[in-house]
């Protein structure tokens, strides 16, 4: 009985040294093989049945010094199989820590959006009240209370998006002016930023844009106070030495009107491809406020006059910025936002 444990004993040193010891499942094989409960150990244990009672005792304890030793083998072997996997799965997950990191992208504020910051600072600092309006207007805001007649070709479906007949995209700022004036008594200085929608599209026109409404209405308003703002108002944008320019022109809710321009930022105003050889550059509409638009909104036109100017915000920053087509600033390019 004695020989059939050392047979155990050398059968398992010679597995044992035989075994990947880096692979855990081997390991595990060979601890059922001889510990497990149909295991080559358990067999001889139960083979001491047959034994006489003089040799059990000695049987047995043989049979638990190999128990023991064959235990802390396996324990052993484990041990280093567990290692070894580990070892594995870090080399097969390694970290390369030479790699250049993925860092971080800095966001900056949108171009339009610092115009719009900067107008706001401009005209609040000069006491304006800041409105924002709303994109929908009806017909008596948008056209009917500017004095704007029922055929003028703003008015035309092809200039203008409709939601029904008497609701409409806003096509400009200047409805801003009548609700601010429902409201609000002379003297007024308002100014009021937002979307505005046309049926428009090339290069330098976009179907919405935004743009910024100013009213002033006051006892002794005149022309000569607008010329001087808006002068002011290109020097801030466009540097010390631009220079205004007021084209006469026609807007139904101002008399007289004006187109500004500004002298071109691209070839100080002595005429290039940009400006179109003029040297000047339109950025808006102004005027002095009709005397039809107070009798709309119960201001005493004897008594009151006014100015209101509006530009438009895109122009300005495409300007600034020497941006060539308007859908750069609103279709979220990040190869173009990434430059301010
Ligand atoms: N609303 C005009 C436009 O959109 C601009 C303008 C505003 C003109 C105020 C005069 C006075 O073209």
């Amino acid at each position: 009985m004695q020989s059939k444990i050392s047979e155990v004993k050398e059968q398992f040193e010679k597995e044992l040294s035989q075994t990947d010891l880096s692979d855990e499942q081997a390991v595990e094989n060979l601890r059922l093989k001889y510990l497990g409960k149909k295991g080559l150990l358990t067999d001889l244990l139960k083979g001491m049945g047959t034994l006489s009672a003089e040799e059990k005792p000695l049987f047995g304890k043989l049979v638990n010094e190999l128990k023991a030793e064959v235990t802390d083998a396996i324990e052993n072997a484990k041990e280093k199989a567990s290692e070894a996997a580990m070892g594995k799965k870090l080399i097969a997950s390694r970290l390369d820590i030479s790699l250049p990191g993925e860092g971080y992208k800095h966001g900056s504020t949108h171009p339009l959006y610092d115009i719009r910051e900067e107008v706001i600072d401009f005209f609040a600092n000069m006491g304006f009240h800041v409105d924002l309006g709303r994109d929908i207007e009806t017909d008596w805001y948008n056209f009917e209370a500017l004095n704007t007649p029922k055929d003028h070709p703003s008015r035309d479906m092809q200039d203008t998006f409709y939601l029904s007949q008497n609701a409409m995209l806003r096509t400009h700022t200047s409805g801003t002016q009548i609700h601010y004036m429902e409201a609000h008594k002379p003297p007024i200085r308002m100014v009021a930023l937002g979307h505005v929608f046309r049926v428009d599209a090339d290069a330098t026109h976009a179907p919405m844009f935004q743009q910024c409404e100013g009213l002033v209405v006051d006892e002794t308003i005149t022309f000569a106070q607008l010329k001087g703002m808006m002068a002011l108002f290109a020097k801030k944008f466009f540097g010390e030495n631009a220079k205004t320019r007021f084209r006469p022109s026609f807007f139904p809710f101002t008399e007289p009107s004006a187109e500004l321009d500004v002298s071109c930022v691209f070839c100080d105003g002595k005429g290039c491809r940009r400006c179109k050889g003029t040297g000047w550059m339109e950025i808006g509409g102004c005027g002095s406020v009709d005397p039809a638009v107070f009798e709309n909104v119960s201001i005493d036109s004897e008594k009151y006059t006014g100015f209101a100017f509006g530009f438009g915000l895109d122009r300005i920053a495409m300007l600034r910025h020497h941006i060539p087509e308007i859908s750069l600033l609103t279709s979220n390019d990040q190869r173009f936002l990434e430059q301010f």
